[in-house]
């Protein structure tokens, strides 16, 4: 049977991507940010995934405001990355693991959840810098060394999810990975975040203290901290901060037990504090 054994929660600083894309890695600003990933990357490829089941937020790339799903699991057989408006990043195309996907989709709605299925999807910073950073420099014209299964989650528009949905969801996503018959490697990714606010008063808003209580809150609280209500987000992490809810998706799919194996903060990067951590189930 296929299992999640690991979980993964990291920010998506679309800044990031584009230091990674014009080799500016080692310059004064990002160096500190990257040097948390090395030992990331080294654990990303002896965890030997076969399929990265990665929750993350759409930007207003593959949806606009005519149609704001709040759960859409890509089910097409791959995904390009989207013109951001500097054109595409030039990364890999995204491939999918499409039977587990379209198996995802049926335990997920046959278990009460109402996702929308896409079949089609381009995909953003949200879901692209994550695999950036944990798997590193991936040009074109290569190959991502996972498949990837995307879960767009609406961060974007108001009612966003609650934590306690997501943290629900996970569980489910848990058991619809464990009833498929392939032994196969999922990590599952948790993206967004942390304190961050982009737009009028607070604009530039970071929560350091906020962000490290968080971080501990997942490996000791998980579900305590899923009760938190958006206005907690929107007061203490600034109005994106609520990017946060989707870490809930993959901490409820973990053990209630979980290792911390490495955490990385940084601030700052762009416009957000970046977040990071690795979570081990205790029974993989
Ligand atoms: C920034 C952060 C984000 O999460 C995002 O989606 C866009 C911009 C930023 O910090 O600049
Ligand atoms: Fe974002």
């Amino acid at each position: 049977m296929a299992r999640i054994t690991a979980g993964v929660g990291c920010s998506h600083v679309p800044a990031i991507g584009v230091a990674m894309d014009t080799k500016n890695t080692q310059a004064p600003y990002w160096k500190p940010c990257f040097a948390g990933f090395e030992k990331s990357r080294k654990w990303m490829k002896e965890a030997n995934a076969d399929v990265i089941f990665l929750v993350y937020n759409d930007h207003c790339t593959a949806f606009d405001a005519s149609c704001i799903p709040t759960f859409a699991l890509g089910c097409a057989a791959e995904f390009h990355p989207a013109d951001e408006g500097w054109g595409p990043r030039p990364v890999p195309v995204v491939k999918n693991h499409q039977k587990m996907a379209s198996h995802i989709a049926q335990s997920l709605i046959l278990d009460e959840f109402d996702i929308t299925i896409m079949n089609e999807m381009e995909v953003d910073h949200g879901l692209t810098v994550p695999l950036s950073l944990m798997f590193g420099e991936h040009g074109v014209d290569d190959e991502w060394p996972a498949l990837v299964i995307p879960l767009c989650v609406n961060v974007v528009q108001y009612p966003a999810p609650t934590g306690n949905r997501c943290y629900n969801l996970g569980k489910a996503i848990r058991l619809a990975v464990e009833s498929y018959d392939e032994d196969l490697n999922v990590v599952i990714f948790g993206t967004g975040g942390m304190s961050h606010q982009l737009q009028y008063k607070r604009a530039g808003l970071i929560n350091s203290e906020w962000d490290a209580e968080f971080l501990d809150r997942l490996t000791s609280d998980p579900v305590g901290l899923s009760q938190m209500p958006h206005v907690e987000y929107l007061r203490e992490a600034g109005s994106e901060g609520v990017e946060m809810v989707m870490w809930h998706v993959m901490r409820g799919s973990l053990d209630d037990e979980v290792r911390e194996v490495h955490r990385h903060y940084h601030v700052p990067a762009s416009n957000t504090a970046v977040g990071h951590i690795i979570l081990e189930n205790k029974s993989s």
